[in-house]
């Protein structure tokens, strides 16, 4: 056969592959997820989530130490109360898990960027992303209490914060609230695509965030939707979004590609607890290889366009890297 092109020449052996090799995962591209929970002398495997613990304060710093030696240059940090109610008060307390913790980290670990989720399901009563009036959830009055939320996580000295609620406005709000704060500098990274989906499964039950009524539909998107997407990020730049996330990630990778294409601000993607138990699963039933489906996985991410990635498997990556 006379062939002119053959491009299996460039697949050859290992040297080639990796000369060619068009995209590569970087400790420095990953955020690795830390569950502080309130109480004390807790290290609790979370049952949904093989190999994610619940950290108290107290022994928070085993966690982060680990993480910290692997290189892994970001953590983001998510409060379980011991109290909830229809508020959420112990989302913005000055004493709150979340606060604490960056408190601890930011003190030890300067150099450890800190980011924090900042939403009101872990801590509201009914389990629901904002304030109930009337069975319907109030965005003015939600987006009012998220800004206090990422004020009081900024006044504990947090980098950035990630607003994960879906409210109209909250971005906004924040960078209002942070500015005449004088918290100029801390940046805000947004959920701005957030579908509403079953792959965060799990992460409900470890941080026991299920809504007591009806579901999240009527604030996180549409897995069907895509321009609506596109439209929901450009609000979050005008707004004042320094990063954009798409959330999950696996299934999305199409809105990755389109963020990337369409805004020229660094792109984020949170491969979600459903991504991770799914293969967590899979590979202790002995159906997959786990560490080459995670590193497949994670470069596809990469590959769709996401130049930082939140992913649970985080320390396993930077372990094999
Ligand atoms: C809070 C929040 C959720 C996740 C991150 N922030 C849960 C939700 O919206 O139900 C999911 C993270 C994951 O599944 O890994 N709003």
């Amino acid at each position: 056969m006379n062939l002119s092109h053959r491009p299996k020449r460039l697949r050859k052996n290992t040297a080639i592959r990796n000369l060619v090799r068009e995209t590569r995962l970087n400790v420095s591209d990953l955020i690795c997820p830390v569950f502080i929970a309130e109480g004390k002398n807790i290290k609790r495997e979370i049952p949904s989530m093989p190999g994610q613990f619940h950290y108290s304060i107290d022994r928070l710093e085993e966690g982060i130490n680990e993480i910290a030696a692997l290189e892994i240059q970001s953590v983001l940090l998510f409060g379980l109360p011991e109290h909830k109610d229809e508020s959420g008060s112990r989302a913005y307390a000055q004493n709150g898990t979340v606060q604490q913790a960056v408190r601890l980290v930011k003190g030890k670990y300067p150099e450890l960027f800190v980011i924090t989720d900042v939403c009101l399901c872990q801590y509201t009563s009914h389990g629901h992303c904002g304030i109930i009036d009337n069975k319907a959830i109030d965005n003015d009055k939600s987006v009012e209490i998220l800004a206090k939320i990422a004020l009081s996580h900024s006044e504990a000295g947090a980098d950035m914060v990630a607003p994960s609620d879906m409210m109209d406005g909250r971005v906004k709000a924040i960078r209002k609230i942070l500015d005449e704060n004088n918290f100029k500098d801390t940046s805000i990274m947004s959920y701005s695509a957030k579908y509403a989906s079953a792959f965060y499964g799990p992460f409900r039950d470890a941080v026991n965030s299920t809504p007591a009524f009806g579901d999240r539909k009527t604030y996180q998107m549409d897995p069907a939707n895509s321009d609506e997407a596109v439209r929901e990020a450009g609000l979050d730049l005008e707004e004042g979004a320094d990063i954009l996330m798409v959330k999950p990630a696996m299934a999305y990778a199409d809105i990755i590609y389109r963020f990337k294409e369409k805004f020229n601000v660094p792109i984020a993607a949170y491969s979600v607890s459903g991504e991770y138990s799914m293969i967590k699963a899979a590979s202790r039933a002995g159906f997959l290889e786990e560490k080459q489906a995670v590193a497949e996985m994670i470069t596809g991410i990469k590959r769709a366009g996401a130049d930082l990635i939140i992913t649970y498997f985080a320390k396993d990556i930077a372990r094999q890297l």
